[in-house]
This record gives C-alpha cells, structure tokens and sequence, in this order.
C-alpha cells in the first residue's frame, strides 16, 4: 500500500492445513519480538488466526466481514483489537458471516473494499498480515486486491506444488485487472523433513516452476513446539529454550519480509535498489534449518 508505511502480504494457498496462519503466527511473533508493529487480518472465517492471538470470537464485535461489506475505514479501525499477546499485534478477528459473503458476486468494487478500508491504518504498522482461508473465492480475492504481495506456503509435495500452478493463475489474471502491482513476494516450504532425496527432488521441481530465488530459505521444520504455542495462545518466542530454533527460523523469514518489502518499495526509487538487490541475492543461500532428530517422531500434526 504506497501511501503509508506498511507493507501489505497476503499468506495464501488453496489448500488446507499447509501452514499459512502458522506462517502469520511466526512472522507476528517475530515482529513483536523485533519491537515492530503489525495487523494480522483473519480472512478465514475458522478464526483461527485471532484465536491463537487471544481474541475471542464475539458475534456483538465488528469484524472483518462488516469491513468487507462496507469498505470503511472507520468500520476497519473500531473492529481492530489488540491481540492477547499484547503490544505490537493487532487483530482484525474473523467472522463467520464470511461463509455467507463467499456467495457475493465477483464485482471488482466490493473486491477493493477490504483495500480501501486498511489504507488509512497503514501507516501504523509495519506490515499488515493477511490470513487467507482455504480458497481462492471471492473472500480471498479481496484480501489480494489488498496486497503488495503474497507469501505463498507450501508442503514439498507433488500435488502441493501442482496447486501452486493454480495460485499462480490466480495472481497473473489479477495483475491484469484487480491489482496490477501485486508480487510474489516469495514462497516458504512448510514441514520441510531434515534430509531426504524425494524432499530435495520437489525443491528442485518448486524452483523450476517459481523461479529460485522465489524459494526462502529457511524452511520450516515440523515442530511440537507450534502446536505448543497455539494451545497456549501465546507468541512461540514467549516458550523458551526449546522453542529457540523455531524461533529463530521465523526471525530469519520476517528478516527476508523486510528485506523484500524494501525492495519492493524502492523499485520507485532507483538509488537504493541496487541495495535491496544485494541483500535479496545473501538471502537466497540453502535452507540452513534441518529439524533435530529428536523432534521427528514426536510431532505429529
Ligand atoms: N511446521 C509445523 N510443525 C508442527 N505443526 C505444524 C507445522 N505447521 C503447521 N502445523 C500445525 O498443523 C495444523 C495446520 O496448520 P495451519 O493452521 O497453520 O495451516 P493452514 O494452512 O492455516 O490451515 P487452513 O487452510 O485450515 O487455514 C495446525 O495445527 C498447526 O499448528
Ligand atoms: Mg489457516
């Protein structure tokens, strides 16, 4: 969103349960962490983004269906709640409403207003956090017409990467018309396995139909302690030592967010691209996080 501050990504797959409110959670956790300030937008009317933040579903509460139905601003700035984990995460909780909204028409106007009621409250964060549900339906549509670009999750799975393909259409046929300026923004490879010749194989094949340097590193390993910090409503920094390592992969992948959204604003200003092009090309090294054989057996998800 150029007129303010913050960067707007979308974390998106068609597929369920491959790790994109993990993903939110981590990059929110990270920011906190950082002392950054970002909204996580729940798009998915599970809720479970807001819930694993500490917000209660609240039927009498604004939410973001009456921010899709109205595209205000003012709507979008009552419905936002500081989070459970406290100062620095802000939530735009769910609705369930938004079952009912997926039969709306696909008219481009109502798909702008989930845009045009966050660009107000875009300069008070530095990145904006989008949960997209399981879809790629109308609901999901505004929430990429709201974006500078989108994070992509995916398992290294044959039919994972073919529904990738899918996602992409969806992103080239709206940068012919809903939004022109939105970006991969890069994709990040959830429930990476620690050494594995078939894991190494789907890489290869993700890099040759997203492009390499679209592939972050690091990947996420299967971890208990994600489930751990969900079931306690709490940032994964806030467990402790044995959450470190996987602490330390969100930082790594907030860090690359950063370095992205740099890049992606500068593209209009010259000077300080040649900058933003050296940090991309340090970020694009191997995966450095390989889960410790202790965690193997024991998380299940
Ligand atoms: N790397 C991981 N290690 C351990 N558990 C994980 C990992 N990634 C995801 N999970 C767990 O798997 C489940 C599904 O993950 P998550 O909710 O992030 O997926 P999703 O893509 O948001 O799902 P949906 O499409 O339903 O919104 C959750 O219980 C989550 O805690
Ligand atoms: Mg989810």
């Amino acid at each position: 969103m150029m007129a303010g501050m913050s960067t707007v990504t979308a974390i998106l797959n068609q597929k369920g349960g491959v790790g994109k409110t993990t993903l939110a959670l981590g990059l929110a956790a990270a920011a906190q962490e950082r002392g950054d300030n970002v909204l996580v937008v729940d798009l998915d009317p599970q809720g479970s983004a807001g819930w694993a933040l500490g917000v209660e579903a609240d039927d009498d509460h604004l939410a973001v269906g009456d921010v899709l139905r109205t595209g205000d601003p003012r709507v979008a700035e009552a419905a936002v709640v500081i989070s459970g984990w406290g100062k620095g995460v802000d939530v735009l909780p769910s609705s369930l409403g938004l079952i009912e909204r997926e039969a709306d028409s696909t008219d481009p106007a109502a798909s702008r207003r989930l845009r045009n009621a966050l660009e107000p409250l875009a300069d008070r964060y530095d990145h904006i956090l989008i949960d997209c549900a399981p879809s790629l339906g109308p609901t999901t549509r505004c929430g990429l017409a709201a974006a500078d670009g989108v994070l992509l999750v995916v398992e290294l799975s044959a039919l994972s990467i073919r529904g990738a393909d899918a996602v992409m259409a969806t992103l080239h046929h709206l940068e012919d018309g809903l939004n022109p300026t939105l970006d991969l923004f890069g994709v990040v490879v959830n429930r990476a396995p620690a050494i594995s010749i078939e894991a190494d194989r789907q890489v290869e094949e993700l890099s040759r139909h997203m492009g390499r340097r679209s592939v972050w590193s690091p990947f996420i390993p299967q971890r208990t302690v994600i489930n751990e910090a969900v079931g306690h409503r709490l940032p994964l920094h806030d467990l402790g030592y044995r959450a470190k390592d996987t602490t330390r992969i969100f930082d790594k992948l907030y860090s690359r967010l950063n370095e992205t959204a740099h890049s992606t604003r500068s593209q209009d200003r010259p000077t300080s691209s040649a900058k933003a092009e050296s940090n991309s090309e340090a970020a694009d090294s191997a995966p450095d996080a390989q889960p410790a054989a202790e965690d193997q057996s024991a998380a299940v998800a």
